[in-house]
């Protein structure tokens, strides 16, 4: 494993004043990027990418489910007949049409914003690097779940904020949790920025908020003033197809939502969007022309002629399917082979499953034998920003075939089932070959292949 190289104003690192061999400007950096690290399991990333290993470990869409022959022809008509248009410079806010069809499409999860209210962004990544821009200042607090999105922490991380995370059950955020880290924030003298939520088929819990529990926690929300960010790129992929209401849906005001349309058509796209109040909604659209003048017309408007002349609704239905079929592998591998002591969240939509190992194991120390035995997953680290999720695994199973996952998880369970025989042998598996062993906690970006 390399050695994370130390960034220009640490203290302890004199190379930071000098710059190194490897890079001379390290001592130019700003301060914003010393949190901007690469994470060791990245490099182990590369390893899992090989065929021969059962990666459970990328949340990538299931792109083979989207007909390419439909995607061409929706290009060329798009082309045909708006080509001047997708080839220019466009509005910072976002295409007019397109942000018309947005409002229909989060009409279905009871959201009934003016086309005003819309800013279309590169991905819903983009939005969250816009809101955190918008909001925050480097030492600012907000509130995140425990475990949250790692793209998020990796803004957070990016804008010097500071993340306090909330505990979720099996039914997401807990508002007992929330009122006690803002009666925590309150004793300290901090108020949040706001509170990060992922209501629907959470990444990378793979649980979902009730209603009664969305109103719950968006009253809490109201009373202590704190703004809601809710971030739902899965709210269409419930596998019951029922479209849960969004947290939006019951406070235009003080919610901002986030969509996308990486997982409902394709992530290459890169098309999102923020709903946003009117003030916010004007500054997030100064934020987005400082930073790319306008969202990609070409995109925008391939993705605005594919809602108006397909049948977009049947394809989410089809996607529904293909990650249904997964999830349901996925669970009935794991109650054949897990070893006991082992649980796991049972998903209602999404792409993940949430697993906690039996006591004393260790999910990053683990992964490079996880690898060896050729099957690869994210350790829970890497979705806290300090350092919990040891014993926490994240199994993503929106991509491999239903068999390649059964694999996956069996090869899984032997490795598991070797660790608890070297903990009962030793007391600990730390120190086995190939280990590296638990020491300070993961708080490194691992990389996009695991979003
Ligand atoms: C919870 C969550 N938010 C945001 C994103 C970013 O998605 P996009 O492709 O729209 O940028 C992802 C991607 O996996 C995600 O899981």
């Amino acid at each position: 494993m390399s050695t994370p190289i130390p960034a220009s104003g640490d203290p302890s690192g004199s190379m930071a004043a000098h710059g190194s061999r490897l890079d001379p400007h390290l001592a130019r950096y700003a301060a914003r990027t010393h949190g901007m690290t690469a994470s060791e399991i990245r490099a182990l990333f590369s390893v899992a990418s090989r065929p021969e290993v059962v990666s459970l470990a990328g949340g990538m869409p299931n792109i083979a489910a989207l007909p390419m022959d439909v995607v061409a022809a929706t290009v060329a008509e798009m082309l045909s007949k708006r080509g001047h248009v997708a080839l220019q410079y466009g509005s910072g806010q976002g295409d007019p049409i397109l942000r018309e069809q947005i409002c229909e499409i989060v009409g279905l999860q009871g959201v009934h914003p003016h086309p005003d209210d819309v800013v279309v962004t590169v991905g819903s990544q983009m939005a969250l690097d816009l809101v955190t821009r918008i909001f925050c200042d480097p030492g600012d607090v907000i509130l995140a779940e425990a475990p949250s999105y790692v793209g998020a922490l990796g803004v957070f991380r990016a804008y010097q904020v500071d993340v306090e995370h909330v505990a979720m059950d099996e039914h997401g955020l807990m508002p007992e949790a929330l009122r006690e880290a803002l009666a925590m924030l309150a004793k300290q003298g901090r108020a949040p920025k706001f509170l990060y939520t992922i209501p629907s088929f959470h990444n990378p819990a793979g649980v979902s908020q009730p209603a009664e529990r969305r109103a719950e926690i968006l009253q809490i929300c109201q009373n202590a003033g704190v703004l809601v960010i809710e971030d739902d790129p899965y709210g269409l992929l419930g596998f019951d197809g029922q479209i849960p209401q969004a947290m939006r849906a019951q406070d235009a005001d003080g919610v901002i939502y986030l969509g996308s349309f990486s997982k409902t058509f394709a992530a290459g796209i890169r098309v999102g969007w923020a709903v946003a109040p009117h003030g916010v909604r004007e500054k997030l659209t100064l934020a987005a022309e400082a930073a790319v003048l306008c969202p990609p017309a070409y995109s925008q408007l391939t993705i605005s002629t594919y809602l108006s002349t397909q049948p977009w609704m049947d394809q989410v239905k089809a996607f529904r399917e293909v990650y249904r079929e997964r999830r349901d592998a996925t669970l009935e591998s794991l109650e054949q082979h897990m070893p006991e002591g082992t649980s796991w969240t049972k998903p209602d939509g999404g792409f993940y499953v949430w697993l906690t190992l039996p006591p004393g194991m260790d999910a990053t120390a683990m992964l490079p034998r996880a690898i060896t035995a050729r099957v690869a997953y994210v350790p829970g680290t890497a979705f806290y920003m300090n350092g919990e999720g040891r014993r926490s695994i994240r199994l993503s199973y929106c991509f491999p075939e239903p068999d390649r996952i059964r694999e996956g998880v069996r090869r899984l369970a032997g490795v598991l089932e070797e660790e608890l025989e070297l903990i009962a042998t030793f007391g600990t598996a730390i120190g086995a070959p190939g280990t590296h062993g638990a020491g300070a906690p993961e708080t490194t970006a691992p990389g996009p292949e695991v979003m």
